[in-house]
């Protein structure tokens, strides 16, 4: 039995590394640069470029989304490069959680182990919501006509989000080398339909469409002017969000010191570049006050063009796109709660792995069904604010994760060294509270009620397994 720890104990930084590369069966250790920063941009070209952009265009920032996109992209930044110096020192799979139990102790790790729940469950389950819909579009344009939502007892059951939930995880079970060439696959695939996008686009830009530029405030907060180009930033910013997931896959990187860093700003930088010159095409191809509620602006611009094809194509694009972001976040998940429940802050049933595969293949099969669950039953719209919501907060305590370690442990080696700290960290905190701020109340009301679940089961459960009067045996002893 261990001793009761103290809530804001923190785990020292060898413990931490120890405990990670710890168990009967490890992780496989078998990506490269090139897969980590294509396993970032599998995660983060989605749903949120295609169908976003239009909408934050045509009804908060006008042409000036592409400012928009830059703003994301600098919070994202920031956030990126601290993460890269706690994934370079501390690289082991628990990403986010790890790190705070390096130093803020096991109450505030807790708490972001359990928000990364949001990020990459329901932000999973977000996405394959999004998916079995852009099926159903893919397949009306070959003129074959299908259904994923059927009424099963009475009950709407999204069946085309729930089958492409149980396909990925039945391929994360399999192992992480299957899954990282599939997802290789898909990224050439989406990233080679994003540029045919952009460059034929590009000859059908009317410069007057950029004309103004920043249409003026209606007087309503955030419809245009500058503050709708910041609530288009926190809009927009869900379509950033995966970069950081490579972080939880660095107990299966072969030179984590060298190459997280590589994924983490390589992958961002690719798609930010990509997201810029995506958005400055379509607002120069449609006009944004005619971009007003569309879900489709893809397919918007593309009509404006001789090319019907690239439709279809793009739309090829969006499904596969989104099936390696669905991959991604499922990873992830799993390799956050293997680092949880080697902690005992879980049951061990998501720490076993299995012997061949060398996947945490009972955790992937628990999150099949509860994400599932969240797909196949709930509407993408209360689903996706909950996503980013979860995300910033873990850039926000991770943000400051790095100023507390420098001063903690100013001796560690740090392969990867965050520039300016604290500015850059501070930077950090304060652009990704905003976006925090600009995003709806009833997801804030969701993110504290998703919290007080989460300290019933760390009060009820967690932390008689660690230890204490009232401590339980562990499941493995
Ligand atoms: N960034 C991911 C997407 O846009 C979550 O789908």
């Amino acid at each position: 039995m261990q001793p009761q720890k103290s809530l804001f104990a923190v785990k020292s930084y060898e413990d931490v590394c120890a405990d990670g590369e710890a168990g009967e069966h490890k992780l496989k250790r078998v990506l490269g640069p090139v897969n980590l920063v294509a396993l970032g941009i599998g995660a983060i070209i989605g749903a949120g470029l295609f169908s976003l952009t239009g909408v934050a265009a045509g009804e908060n920032a006008g042409p000036a989304v592409v400012l928009s996109f830059i703003i994301a992209a600098i919070g994202c930044g920031l956030a990126g490069l601290c993460y890269s110096e706690l994934a370079s020192m501390i690289p082991v799979s628990g990403s986010a959680y790890t790190y705070a139990q390096a130093t803020m102790g096991e109450l505030v790790a807790w708490i972001i182990g359990w928000d990364l729940v949001l990020e990459y469950a329901i932000g999973a389950a977000t996405v394959s919501v999004s998916w079995s819909r852009h099926l159903v579009e893919l397949f009306d344009s070959l003129g074959i006509p299908i259904a994923t939502i059927i009424p099963i007892g009475g009950v709407n059951v999204n069946l085309g989000a729930i089958a492409v939930i149980v396909a990925i995880s039945l391929l994360l079970m399999r192992g992480i080398g299957e899954s990282a060439k599939a997802n290789m696959a898909i990224v050439i695939v989406k990233v080679a339909i994003v540029i045919a996008v952009i460059s034929v686009g590009a000859f059908y830009v009317k410069p007057s469409n950029y004309v103004p530029f920043i249409p003026p405030n209606t007087g309503t907060f955030g419809e245009f002017g500058i503050s709708g180009i910041f609530r288009a930033a926190g809009i927009i910013f869900f379509a950033y969000i995966g970069f950081d997931a490579i972080s939880t896959t660095a107990q299966e990187a072969k030179n984590p010191q060298k190459d997280m860093v590589k994924g983490i700003m390589g992958s961002l930088i690719i798609c930010t570049i990509l997201y810029i010159a995506f958005s400055l095409v379509l607002v120069g191809m449609v006009n944004y006050q005619a971009l007003k509620g569309d879900s489709a602006p893809t397919a918007t611009a593309i009509n404006m063009t001789p090319f019907p094809i690239l439709k279809v194509l793009v739309k090829f694009g969006i499904v596969a796109g989104q099936t390696s972001v669905i991959l991604v976040m499922l990873l992830g998940q799993s390799r956050v709660f293997r680092a949880m429940s080697a902690d005992r802050l879980l049951p061990k049933i998501f720490s076993d792995i299995h012997p061949t595969w060398r996947t945490p293949w009972r955790s992937n099969m628990l999150f099949m069904v509860f994400v599932s669950l969240f797909a196949g039953f709930i509407p993408i719209s209360v689903l996706g604010e909950m996503t980013s919501i979860g995300t910033l907060l873990a850039f926000v305590i991770v943000c400051i994760g790095v100023i507390v370690l420098r001063r903690t442990r100013p001796d560690l080696p740090r392969p990867f060294r965050t520039p300016w700290v604290p500015v850059i960290p501070i930077a950090g905190v304060i652009v990704c509270m905003s976006m925090m701020v600009a995003l709806d109340i009833g997801t804030w009301i969701r993110l504290v009620i998703w919290l007080l679940i989460g300290f019933a089961v760390y009060f009820g459960y967690s932390r008689r397994q660690r230890g204490g009067p009232a401590a339980l045996p562990h499941p493995a002893e």
